[in-house]
């Protein structure tokens, strides 16, 4: 239906939301996102005393974009197993890739979960261990758990996200695909979101009075 003479090699990706390349590259976007909020929350960690205002307000923040790439990569891995014939073409992650993705998004939720329940719980404890100490194992595990993920994909964000970037010229430019008005418009909801939530939450920085 789509090999008309003017576009004799559209596929699905050249189209509509872009498929699974148009996946891969909202994915790629969301993992730009989070980097450069997880460098600024471990800035917050160097003076944790000084800036705690400002580490729940990051950490309240990532929440949103944490969502979407757990949403995108949700959406890919359904699409695999429920058969969708150009997700089956791309294939699953590499094996070690596979096994480790359902630790990098427990740990991820463990500690921004964590993290919440600190701002609402105080210095209370959660089956008798403390809520701080149930925060900072979780900070432990996810650091090791996302150091591996990142270096695994750090490589390929240039390309996918650059694709995304010089596509804005118009979607005849190189590496363009459809869907790329919708994948920033995801990036950017996601973002909002955890906007909303750190405007609203990060003021909970104050119960931790015994800091200063
Ligand atoms: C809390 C943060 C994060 C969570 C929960 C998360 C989760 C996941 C999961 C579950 C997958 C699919 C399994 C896999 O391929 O390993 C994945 C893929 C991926 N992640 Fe992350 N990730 C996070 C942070 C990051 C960061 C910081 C980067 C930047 C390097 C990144 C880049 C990627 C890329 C490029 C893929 C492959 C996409 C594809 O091939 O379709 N992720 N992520």
């Amino acid at each position: 239906m789509y090999r008309t003479a003017d576009a004799p090699r559209r596929t699905a990706s050249t189209r509509g939301r872009g498929g699974a390349d148009g996946n891969e590259r909202l994915t790629a976007i969301t993992g730009v996102v989070l980097l450069v909020l997880f460098a600024a929350e471990g800035v917050t960690l160097l003076q944790l005393r000084g800036l705690l205002y400002w580490h729940y307000f990051i950490g309240l923040l990532l929440i949103g974009p944490v969502c979407v790439k757990i949403a995108s990569t949700a959406y890919r891995f359904t699409r695999y197993y429920t058969r969708h014939p150009e997700y089956v073409r791309k294939g699953p992650p590499a094996p070690l890739l596979r096994l480790l993705g359902p630790f990098v998004i427990l740990t991820s939720v463990g500690v921004l979960g964590t993290g919440v329940a600190l701002g609402l719980a105080g210095t209370r404890t959660y089956a008798g261990v403390p809520i701080l100490l149930l925060h900072k194992a979780s900070f432990v595990l996810w650091a090791a758990v996302m150091t591996a993920h990142v270096l695994a994909y750090v490589w390929r964000l240039p390309a996918l996200v650059g694709a995304d970037l010089r596509s804005s010229r118009g979607r005849r430019a190189m590496g363009a695909i459809g869907g790329r008005g919708l994948r920033w418009s995801i990036t950017a909801v996601g973002l909002g979101g955890g906007l909303v939530a750190a405007m609203a939450g990060a003021h909970l920085a104050a119960h931790w009075s015994w800091f200063r």
